[in-house]
């Protein structure tokens, strides 16, 4: 028999099952009153998750084509952009920017380590930043286990009035992103994380100013422009064919968020992180992210020196079904790496933990058998009735 899969790498996340149902919904006309409704009801469910009254895109593509919507839409070759990054996905976002011509500036952290706020800070108070036209931000960096301190670094941008444009593809609707309070311009997400659907849709809410940007910017685009698809949804449609199998699945999923509602969504990401992480160091692992920024949706975990990644990652994978995300580009060899957003549970965590745990022990680590279930049973059982 083909045993049971978990997989625990921060996306594609594990789809329940009543969303994978829900994509064998037969097909429908997409210029008809069928998917009219299902468009509204799928962006008044989204406005819910982003915590916005404004406006949402999607299109059929994967978390880095709405990062290039989010560039192209708002921006002009020449200008000036900031880029804050922290890890891979920090340099996707400032790449693509340049790629479109724009003239990028970097602030770069230390991988494992949060955005500078006060470096970013005295950045932007220079006389020659006043041509900062936008600052480019990863909420949650997948590729180290980080997330940012949104609130100080969007209170910073605020003051000098660049937009603020964020890659939210992998904290989003796993941690606490209220978009309209902080006042954030863009918001990227992709399905495949938190949204426990299916990888192939992304995500762009837009404030009203970057609403205004996006009708001055002349970065070339033509399937990613926002006024054609915007001027499309007023009719509840979109200019182009929509992938109708996974709105199905995105409406089914949202109602589950709605239902559980944002806070209770929140605590159990945190309460499932930190008993993730009590049990590697109960193991006398190290974790790669700076104590406090910390991620909920994603963890990385340093390799116990003379450990081979790649076999211990085969092993957990082959022997025991757990599927992990291995380190990115120069971290490849230093870490590995646990997702647990999305639809997630305690026995998730508990049974990866153990399955780490005799993978260490059989390979020669350090690893006292149940110290670290233990450890994470300890903080799961905090959880209230
Ligand atoms: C923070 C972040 N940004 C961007 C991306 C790229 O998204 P995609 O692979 O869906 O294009 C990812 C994917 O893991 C991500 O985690």
């Amino acid at each position: 028999m083909k045993e049971k899969q978990l997989l625990m790498i921060p996306g594609p996340t594990p789809v329940p099952p009543g969303v994978l149902k829900s994509m064998a919904t037969p097909m429908i006309n997409h210029r008809g009153p069928e998917y009219a409704r299902l468009q509204r009801e799928i962006l008044r469910k989204l406005r819910l998750v982003f915590q916005t009254g404004h406006e949402i895109i999607l299109f059929p593509a994967s978390g880095t084509g709405g990062m290039e919507a989010t560039i192209t839409n708002l921006l002009s070759p020449g200008d000036h952009v900031l880029s804050v990054s922290i890890g891979v996905f920090g340099d996707r976002f400032a790449r693509i920017a340049e790629v479109f011509g724009a003239k990028v500036e970097r602030l770069s952290s230390e991988w494992g380590q949060p955005a500078d706020v006060d470096a970013l800070q005295e950045r932007l108070a220079r006389p020659d930043a006043a041509d900062i036209k936008a600052v480019l931000v990863t909420h949650n960096e997948t590729s180290t286990g980080v997330v940012n301190d949104m609130e100080a670094i969007a209170g910073v941008i605020r003051e000098h009035g660049a937009l603020l444009l964020v890659d939210a593809i992998s904290g989003l609707i796993a941690m606490d992103l209220p978009m309209d309070r902080l006042g954030l311009d863009a918001v990227v997400a992709g399905s495949q994380k938190a949204f426990m659907i299916p990888p192939g849709l992304t995500f762009v809410a837009l404030s009203p100013r970057a609403l205004g940007a996006s009708k001055e910017a002349r970065m070339p685009r033509y399937y990613w422009d926002f006024g054609m698809m915007l001027k499309s949804m007023e009719k509840d449609q979109t200019p182009y064919t929509p992938a109708v199998s996974l709105y199905y699945a995105l409406d089914e999923a949202l109602s589950l968020i709605e239902a559980e509602g944002l806070p209770a969504i929140f605590a159990r990401h945190a309460l499932l992180a930190e008993a993730f992480r009590k049990a590697m160091e109960a193991l006398g692992l190290e974790l790669f992210a700076q104590e406090g920024y910390r991620s909920n949706s994603v963890t990385a975990i340093r390799i116990p020196e003379g450990l081979d990644v790649k076999a211990f990652r085969k092993l957990l994978r082959e022997k025991y079904n757990v599927v992990t995300g291995g380190g990115q580009q120069r971290l490849e060899s230093e870490i590995f790496r646990i997702g647990h957003l999305g639809f997630v549970g305690p026995f998730d965590i508990i049974s990866t933990v153990a399955a780490i745990e005799m993978a260490l022990s059989e390979m020669g680590g350090p690893a006292p058998l149940g110290q670290g279930v233990r450890a994470a049973e300890e903080i799961i059982m905090r959880k209230p009735l």
